[in-house]
């Protein structure tokens, strides 16, 4: 009688390892551009892959140049407006790449929308480092700006030096981001003179919501919108390339827009600020109904429903098993197949 030791010392044999080949179902993975030519700056992680983790590739395709600093005082200068997006991860950095963001940010933001924190206090340097990372290997040609979380930056001018340069050197980004107005001006002084470029964030800033008592409009008054002129004006001056407006009413950001030199950024500041960002998850309808959100937030797809929609049909199809049907599961030589089984039936039964 034919053991299953004996069995399969007989066939474990070069025989039966030169009769496998790779099938017809095998995944290419390569980082192919929409033109047809290979991306060069990332090299295909692998040709054949029969693992259950797909890797999304390189980098989208591009054919366009870099973004610098510079194409971005370009635009501005031509009065088109600076379109940014939020990205916390490889494929949401990737989409946004795709879609021909200018800049992605990898905004704190991350914190409440995709980390399920209560607030962005509670993001770290190091959270935000492994997210920078990985936007920061999508995004071929887009600018890149990393948010410095609570506590990484207000300690002093030298404090928020060392985490910009970790967040340029290890986060590998371009830019940081750095939330406040008049009394960030030596902070941004001394970033800036390190050649890193800074994004401020003025307005609502919500490192500092426990403080602003909450998450609410900034410069409604005059006073306010005096105050919030001053602070534009001190980042300016400071060094800041470029700053986010963050709810502010919309002429009075279209009224400081136009005594600054540098490019503003809107979110909720209405439509004369110098470009917009929004928070990708909020703007794609990335989360489930009944979410608060902001006046400001137009909503452009619907993620979550799709998702959803997708995941309930999977569940449903594997209960019936109608998943995984054939064009899914990969051939064996019938030959192998019945001699495997002839096999098995000679193994006795376990009593
Ligand atoms: O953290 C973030 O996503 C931001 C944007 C809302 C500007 O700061």
């Amino acid at each position: 009688m034919t053991t299953l030791r004996a069995a399969s010392r007989r066939l474990l044999t070069p025989r039966l390892f030169l009769s496998w080949k790779p099938q017809a179902s095998s995944i290419q993975v390569r980082p192919v551009l929409a033109s047809g030519h290979i991306t060069s700056r990332f090299p295909a992680p692998c040709a054949i892959r029969h693992s259950s983790h797909s890797p999304l590739g390189g980098a989208p395709a591009s054919s366009r140049k870099m973004i610098t600093v510079q194409t971005l005082r370009n635009l501005h200068k031509k009065g088109e407006p600076i379109t940014m997006l939020t990205a916390h991860d490889f494929p949401s950095a990737y989409a946004a790449e795709a879609a021909g963001m200018e800049v992605i940010l990898v905004g704190d933001s991350l914190a409440m929308v995709a980390l399920g924190m209560h607030d962005t206090s509670e993001i770290t340097l190091e959270d935000m480092l492994l997210h920078c990372r990985s936007v920061a290997r999508a995004a071929q040609t887009a600018f890149t700006v990393g948010d410095m979380p609570m506590g990484s930056y207000e300690v002093s001018p030298e404090q928020a030096l060392q985490s910009a340069i970790r967040i340029v050197k290890e986060g590998r980004v371009q830019a940081v981001k750095l939330e406040g107005g008049e009394e960030m001006a030596p902070t941004i002084k001394r970033i800036t003179s390190a050649g890193i470029p800074v994004v401020a964030h003025i307005g609502l800033t919500p490192q500092r919501q426990n403080a602003l008592g909450g998450f609410r409009v900034q410069g409604k008054s005059t006073a306010g919108a005096l105050k919030l002129l001053t602070d534009a004006l001190a980042v300016q001056e400071a060094g800041a390339f470029m700053m986010v407006l963050e709810a502010v009413p919309a002429e009075i950001a279209s009224i400081i827009t136009q005594k600054l030199k540098v490019p503003t950024i809107g979110i909720g500041a209405g439509n004369g600020c110098s470009g917009q960002v929004l928070v990708q998850i909020d703007m794609a309808g990335n989360f489930p109904p009944g979410r608060f959100l902001p006046k400001f937030v137009k909503k452009y797809a619907d993620v979550w429903a799709e998702t959803v929609k997708g995941i309930e049909q999977y569940r449903t199809e594997v209960k019936s098993r109608a998943y995984p049907s054939e064009q899914y599961t990969y051939p064996a030589p019938e030959e192998d197949v019945a001699e495997f089984r002839r096999i098995v039936d000679e193994i006795p039964e376990k009593k």
